[in-house]
Formats: C-alpha cells, sequence, structure tokens
C-alpha cells in the first residue's frame, strides 16, 4: 500500500472507531457467565425441595452422616453425566476449582498415591495449555507450580509437547487442561489423542492428568465426542493418573451449583481421607435439591442443556456473523475459532495489537477479557490471544458488542501498519 492510501485507511478506521465511542456504549463480554435467562431455566432449583423433603437415600438432609463422597443419588447422577461408576465420584459443594485446588494441595502436602513425598518438597512444575484459562493460572501459581506451557491445538493439547516435557524432568508433576470445548478456544481432544495423553510415559511416578471438563456437555451445534480419562489410564496401565472435573456452574446456578471429581477408586479414597479431615460432609440439602430438579427436568440434564443451546448458540453465531462481515475471512485482521460448545471463543490479531484492541474498547465501552489473560502471569508473547465471552450478554448486545470490538481490530491494526511504515507517527501504546 502507498503511504496515501496507508493513511487513507488509517483515517477511515479512526472515524468508525470515534463513532463507536460516540455511542456510549457500556457492554461487558469479559466473564464467562451464564444469562439470567440461562438461569431462569433453573428456577425450579428453587422449590424442587419442600419442607417435608428432609430425608433422601435414608439420609437426613438436615443432619452430619452421609459421609464425605456426597450423597449416593447425586453421586449416581455426576458419575453417569461423567461416564464412570459412583464409587468413582465425589459430589462436593459448589465450583469445581475449589475440588481441583483440593486434589493440588492434597498432593503438595502429602504426594498422591505413587509419589515418593509432598510434591511441594520437589519444586513441582504443571503443564498448562495455551490459550488457556487465567483461573487455572492462577490457582497454581498461587500454590507455588512453576508452569511449562503446550499449544492447544484443534486436536486438544499438544501431546508430543507434554511427552517431551514429562519425560525429560521428575518435577512435572502433570497436565491440567479443559478437554471439551476448550476455554478459550472450544477445541475438543480427540479420542486419539486423549489416549495417547493418557499413557505418556513421565519420568515422574506421581505424573497426573487433572482434567477439566467444565463444558462437558455443553454442546451447540451436534455433539462432539467426550472422552473419559478414567477408563484411559487404566487401559493405558496408570489406574490412578487421572481426576476429571465439572460442575453444574453453567448447568443451573453459577453461584450456586455443585463441583465433582472423578477418578479411580484408590483416588477417591485417597482424597475421602483429605477432605473428612477438614469437613464432616458437603452440603447436602444442595445436593438433594440439584437431584430432585435434574432428574424432574425433561430429557434431564441433556434436556436441560438442549434448552441452553437454544440461548446461547445464536450468540456465537454473531459474533462469527458479525466479525466476518466487519473483517473479511482473508486473516488482514485476524482469525478466530469458531467452537461447537462451551463458553469462549478465541481471537488472534494478526498483528501483535490485542492490548491496544482491549484498550480501545475499554474506552468505547465494551469491556474485554484483558489481553494476555490466557497465558500464565497475564503476559501474551505474541500480544495477539483475545477470549471472546459472548453469554451473558443478550443478542443484541453481543451484536452491537461485536461491531465494536471490529471496529477497534482494524483501528489497532491500522495504527500499527502506519507505524510499521513510518515509526515517528505511532501513537502510545502501539
Ligand atoms: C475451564 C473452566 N473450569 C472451571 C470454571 C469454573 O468452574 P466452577 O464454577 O465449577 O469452579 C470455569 C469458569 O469459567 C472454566 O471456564
Amino acid at each position: 500500500m502507498t503511504s496515501d492510501r496507508r493513511a487513507e485507511a488509517l483515517a477511515r478506521a479512526q472515524a468508525a472507531y470515534d463513532g463507536v465511542r460516540a455511542q456510549g456504549l457500556k457492554l461487558n463480554m469479559q466473564r464467562g457467565q451464564p444469562s439470567d435467562a440461562d438461569f431462569d431455566l433453573s428456577n425450579g432449583l428453587m422449590g424442587a425441595l419442600g419442607e417435608a423433603d428432609v430425608t433422601m437415600d435414608g439420609l437426613d438432609l438436615r443432619n452430619y452422616p452421609g459421609g464425605v463422597a456426597g450423597l449416593p443419588s447425586a453421586r449416581r447422577l455426576f458419575a453417569a453425566y461423567l461416564d464412570v461408576k459412583p464409587e468413582n465420584v465425589v459430589v462436593w459443594n459448589n465450583a469445581s476449582l475449589e475440588l481441583q485446588a483440593f486434589v493440588l494441595t492434597f498432593a503438595l502436602l502429602h504426594g498422591t498415591r505413587h509419589s515418593a513425598g509432598p510434591w511441594v518438597q520437589q519444586r513441582p512444575k504443571m503443564i498448562v495449555t495455551t490459550p488457556g484459562y487465567d483461573r487455572h493460572f492462577l490457582l497454581l501459581q498461587t500454590l507455588g507450580f512453576e508452569l511449562l506451557t503446550v499449544d492447544m491445538q484443534p486436536d486438544g493439547p499438544d501431546v508430543d509437547a507434554v511427552q517431551r516435557l514429562a519425560q525429560s524432568d521428575p518435577s512435572v508433576k502433570g497436565v491440567l487442561f479443559v478437554p471439551t470445548y476448550s476455554n478459550p478456544g472450544g477445541e475438543t481432544i480427540s479420542a486419539a489423542k486423549a489416549a495417547r495423553l493418557a499413557g505418556v510415559q513421565a519420568a515422574a511416578p506421581d505424573f497426573t492428568i487433572l482434567a477439566d471438563d467444565a463444558y462437558r456437555a455443553h454442546h451447540l451445534e451436534g455433539a462432539d465426542e467426550t472422552v473419559n480419562f478414567v477408563a484411559l489410564a487404566r487401559d493405558a496401565g496408570f489406574p490412578d493418573r487421572a481426576f476429571v472435573f465439572a460442575s453444574t456452574s453453567k448447568i443451573t446456578f453459577a453461584g450456586a451449583g455443585l463441583g465433582f471429581v472423578a477418578s479411580s477408586e484408590d483416588n477417591i479414597k485417597w482424597l475421602s481421607k483429605y477432605l473428612n479431615a477438614q469437613s464432616i460432609g458437603p452440603n447436602k440439602v444442595e445436593q438433594a435439591r440439584h437431584v430432585k430438579f435434574l432428574e424432574s427436568y425433561p430429557g434431564g440434564i441433556d434436556g436441560l442443556m438442549r434448552d441452553h443451546a437454544a440461548l446461547i448458540a445464536p450468540k456465537f453465531r454473531a459474533v462469527d456473523e458479525v466479525l466476518r462481515a466487519e473483517l473479511g475471512t482473508d486473516g488482514t485482521y485476524a482469525t478466530w475459532t469458531n467452537p461447537r460448545g462451551g463458553y469462549f471463543s478465541s481471537l488472534d490479531t494478526t498483528h501483535p495489537v490485542a492490548a491496544r484492541v482491549v484498550r480501545l474498547a475499554e474506552d468505547a465501552g465494551v469491556s474485554l477479557t484483558p489481553a494476555g489473560a490466557t497465558y500464565p502471569g497475564g503476559q501474551d508473547p505474541h500480544d495477539r490471544n483475545i477470549r471472546l465471552a459472548p453469554t451473558r450478554p443478550p443478542l443484541s448486545e453481543v451484536h452491537t458488542a461485536m461491531q465494536a470490538v471490529a471496529a477497534c481490530i482494524r483501528l489497532a491494526t491500522e495504527e500499527y501498519l502506519a507505524a510499521q511504515a513510518n515509526p515517528a507517527t505511532a501513537p502510545a501504546g502501539v
């Protein structure tokens, strides 16, 4: 492009952005939260138990007895969800992240069943996928793990890279990632890759697969095949290698759901022993409410997830349609994933302008996930990745927000290209 044409393109992008800014928007596409319409599907939870419903499975829901592994009916329900047996599941309270923290903390303090000692004594390292989930990074770094990154590929983590890292260093204690409709790209691990990952030859005898299956049933169009790491690890000769986490946070209520974890029976005993030291048991009333509500929902959990998909899929289609219309599909400005499920899509700007895009969007009233959040320490080495979270706003707002985001991407790109052509004109921060 000649410098005149470049300057014209920049002026057009600036004018379009100024037009967006003048609208005085106040839109939030930052966190992966359900919409109120999604929550409303589960309002039946509120009245799922009556005053007389004080027992389930022969247990008084109000009293202590019942154990730490969860109410039998809840274990059955969520074991079926994770494709394992009830003996392989602990159903706990709200938030699967808490269960991830418990497993990691107990491993740090005591070691897992195959550890020579507490992980904390071994300067432990954990593999994560990038782009990935900021709360995984935060949790692991808060607990003192050194993070090693591998790419998330369209069919799951780069298993060759996992193999290389795991084989080379006994302080590499495992891998934490999202197997189905990953955060942020929406990738699902293939059956072949999952089997290879389950059988990785690791230097550490206690190498552990931590699969955060938060979006296992969160299909949008069709349904990706899910994998069962508990069975795959057993079949690979490492029966205690895998923990699979999930919750109802994106099924019923994000702030008042149930988290659960599946693993080998021996690992469930290992975990129960430590849970038992800190709690007499999880909230049985909440578990019973979920069992009653989910079992009575038309079509059960699958039926509820279909109703969520009807609300959420149009929002993802809107993201793709607006980006295609505004930015084209030739990669001049950006490329993005078009997930078949989950809660996010992942956008890569073609040039290193993600932080600038997020700042421009903020100034125009559109709040996006901070640039860099999809990498450990909030540092995207290429400054290109932006997580898009369209589930919370109403559909019309998703349209408006994405048009604004596209205008920001065009402006940031034109600024960057103009600065490359003539560094003296670079705006601050480019
Ligand atoms: C991959 C992943 N895991 C876990 C969570 C949070 O789950 P929970 O509410 O069960 O702790 C989220 C929420 O965005 C997520 O994206």
